[in-house]
């Protein structure tokens, strides 16, 4: 006997944590909306090169991370699943001249992602993110409203301890000369590095500054930082960010080697982390400021900014403070019947009601009258619907489960009735 199991990496969200995940995703859209982010979807695949480009050759995301789909012919594109929604968006935005539309376009995509990480737990190969995205408009105000936005989201799914984290990591202007001194910082220490790294040394140094390797941790902290090299533009804008910020009471924490793992990142970076588990691995969420994007993807050159939250993160510290689950709705009724083998009659009265927008459960498996009515309030149902041989004259009997009471009700009036008792129940 086969035993299949879900791939390694993945989970199958149950009812329970997927009625969570829902919850979350409702907040992200409510938020998205209140904010002016429109929904959009993109492919769950793209061309490789998009995130090859886009991301950076030399990260982990797209040299360690990216799930490529073998070719099915010779001549077939190189094809990659998505490990992220940004790229994605701003090919769109290119594809479909959104530079065109009023500016900043700002578009939010909710859906699965795909990393070939080393599983663990809060990390996963498939994995669920928001993502919102504003381009064409080059701050510094807006990047504090999606700063906000992020902050706002946590504290609206429940998730109240939330701790931003915020960096400014330079231009085309300033970072060449802060990466010189970086490699030479680095190469003074070529001898401590891990293998990975060395190599990196050469085509990538700023990725040194987030290796997960822990022989690095001291390293880093000791390097040359970003921030102090920033140009006269760069720190006007990371000041203006901050202003914002400060003015609507967002609290942040600098922090001057959070540098992120994507390469297209300029000027404003940040993450989010649970309060206490700052700078650890696993955040929340992040995001940032990435100027030369689009025109890295073949546009007209176009600011952006934007985040991704993990959604799975989120639900697994909600569960740690036990508010993960949504609480369900029991059925307003379940339809019965005297006689066990006359599916028929409780599929058709069923059918009636949710016809008319109740929520009803119908008895279909064949048991006794007395077994159907156990399952009814197993069930938590306020009414039972019990179809017997009145039913001929057109009438079936309501009996409420929790008083007790029954009486004999018309079929044309069941849904109204029903209604009415619902309300009284809500109220009463
Ligand atoms: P990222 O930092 O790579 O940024 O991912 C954002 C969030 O996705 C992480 O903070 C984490 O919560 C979640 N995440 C990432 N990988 C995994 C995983 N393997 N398992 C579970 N959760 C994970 C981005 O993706 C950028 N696109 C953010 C952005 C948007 N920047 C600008 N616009």
């Amino acid at each position: 006997m086969p035993s299949f199991r879900a791939p390694r990496g993945t989970r199958d969200l149950l009812p329970d944590v997927s009625s969570g995940l829902n919850r979350l995703e409702g907040v992200a859209r409510s938020l998205a909306g209140r904010y002016g982010y429109r929904e959009m979807e993109i492919p769950m695949f793209e061309q490789a090169a998009v995130f090859e480009r886009g991301i950076g050759e030399v990260t982990d995301v797209v040299e360690k991370e990216l799930f490529r789909l073998a070719p099915r012919s010779e001549e077939a594109e190189a094809w990659a699943l998505r490990p992220e929604a940004t790229a994605g968006i701003v090919r769109a935005f290119v594809q479909h001249g959104m530079h065109t539309w009023p500016q900043p376009v700002k578009l939010t995509v909710v859906g699965p992602m795909f990393r070939y990480d080393r599983p663990q737990a809060g990390r996963y190969r498939q994995f669920w993110q928001w993502d919102a995205e504003a381009i064409g408009d080059p701050g510094p105000a807006v990047d504090a409203e999606i700063v906000e936005m992020g902050y706002r989201f946590y504290l609206e799914a429940g998730l109240p301890h939330v701790q931003v984290l915020l960096n400014s990591i330079g231009d085309g202007a300033c970072r060449p000369a802060y990466l010189e001194q970086l490699t030479a910082y680095f190469r003074r220490h070529e001898g401590e590095l891990p293998e990975l790294e060395r190599r990196r040394l050469e085509t990538n140094p700023l990725r040194l500054l987030d290796s997960k390797d822990p022989a690095m941790t001291a390293l880093v902290a000791a390097a040359p930082r970003i921030g102090d090299s920033l140009c006269e533009a760069c720190a006007a804008h990371f000041a203006a960010v901050r202003a914002h910020l400060d003015a609507v009471g967002v609290p942040y924490r600098v922090e001057p080697t959070l540098v992120r793992g994507l390469d297209y990142y300029t000027r404003t970076a940040f993450e989010y982390y649970r309060s206490g588990a700052e700078g650890q691995q696993q955040a929340l969420g992040g995001g940032g400021r990435y100027d030369g994007l689009v025109e890295l993807l073949g546009g007209r050159a176009a600011p952006g900014i934007g985040f991704a939250l993990g959604l799975d993160r989120v639900l697994l510290a909600l569960e740690e403070t036990g508010s993960a689950h949504a609480v369900e709705t029991p059925p307003l009724a379940v339809v019965v019947g005297a006689d066990p083998a006359d599916t028929v009659a409780r599929f058709r009265v069923a059918s009636l009601l949710r016809a008319e927008g109740l929520c009803v459960r119908a008895e279909l498996a064949q048991r006794k009258l007395g077994r159907q009515l156990e399952t009814a309030s197993r069930d938590h149902a306020h009414f039972a619907v019990i179809i017997g041989d009145e039913l001929t004259e057109g009438h079936v009997q309501l009996k409420d489960l929790e008083a007790g009471t029954q009486r004999l009700v018309p079929l044309a009036e069941l849904a109204r009735e029903l209604a009415r008792a619902a309300k009284s129940h809500h109220h009463g």
